[in-house]
């Protein structure tokens, strides 16, 4: 059984895609799948934390213990995580937020015709960035998900965006399926995590966060 690191902790996480509707029918939406965050919040909760997860559209099943608020756009996924976000210790951003949104909703189904169709697009705030600017934030974690030259990337994320850490993995590692391998980067450097299934990867960054808080002396 595992140490449970995390008892008297709150934390909040995000996972899975969002969706930006462009009609009733249509949208833009990011391929993610979900299992990295629902193993996170298994595993946290697993840990002895009270645990809020927030999750665009999947198919996931919600974790034993764990509270879990449906979202469906980006824009609703900010608005579930700061109605969340009182006495959290913790805030693991894992959703695969979409970028842009379309500037308009549209009401009924667009036509078809042969003309050329433009969408406008407005960019979705960055949750994460906004949650680790308060002023009293929680410990943030973020997740670097990149095709290529992923230190450099997620260390520009970590710095950027003022988080203690950050997990990085390559995307055609572990997009979609059930196991994944992935680099912790915080303060001290890079620490990879040995590759595995989904929920014991999501065990270790668990393990990491707890040892990282013990010696901030958060709360
Ligand atoms: O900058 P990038 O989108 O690559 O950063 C990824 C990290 O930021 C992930 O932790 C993701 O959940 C979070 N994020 C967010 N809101 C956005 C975009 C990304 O919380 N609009």
């Amino acid at each position: 059984t595992q140490p449970k690191r995390l008892v008297g902790k709150r934390v909040l996480l995000t996972a899975g895609p969002t969706f930006e509707a462009i009609d009733p029918v249509r949208g833009i939406t990011n391929s993610s799948s979900g299992k990295m965050g629902f193993a996170l919040a298994r595993a946290c909760a697993e840990a002895g934390a009270e645990v809020t997860l927030v999750a665009g559209p999947t198919a996931q099943a919600t974790p034993q213990g764990v509270k879990r608020v449906d979202v469906i756009s980006a824009l609703q996924m900010r608005d579930a995580v700061f109605a969340n976000l009182a006495k959290q210790d913790v805030f693991i951003a894992v959703a695969a937020v979409a970028d842009y949104r379309p500037a308009k909703s549209v009401d009924h189904k667009i036509k078809k015709t042969n003309a050329k169709l433009t969408i406008e697009l407005v960019p979705n705030p960055d949750i994460l960035a906004e949650v680790a600017a308060k002023k009293h934030a929680p410990f943030c974690v973020g997740f670097a998900a990149e095709s290529r030259d992923l230190a450099r990337y997620a260390e520009t994320k970590r710095k950027a965006k003022k988080l203690p850490l950050v997990v990085g993995n390559l995307v055609q590692d572990g997009l979609g399926g059930d196991d994944n391998s992935v680099t912790l980067f915080d303060a001290r450097g890079a620490h990879p995590l040995p590759p595995g299934d989904k929920l014991d990867v999501a065990r270790g960054i668990v393990e990491h966060i707890a040892g990282m808080l013990k010696k901030t002396k958060r709360s």
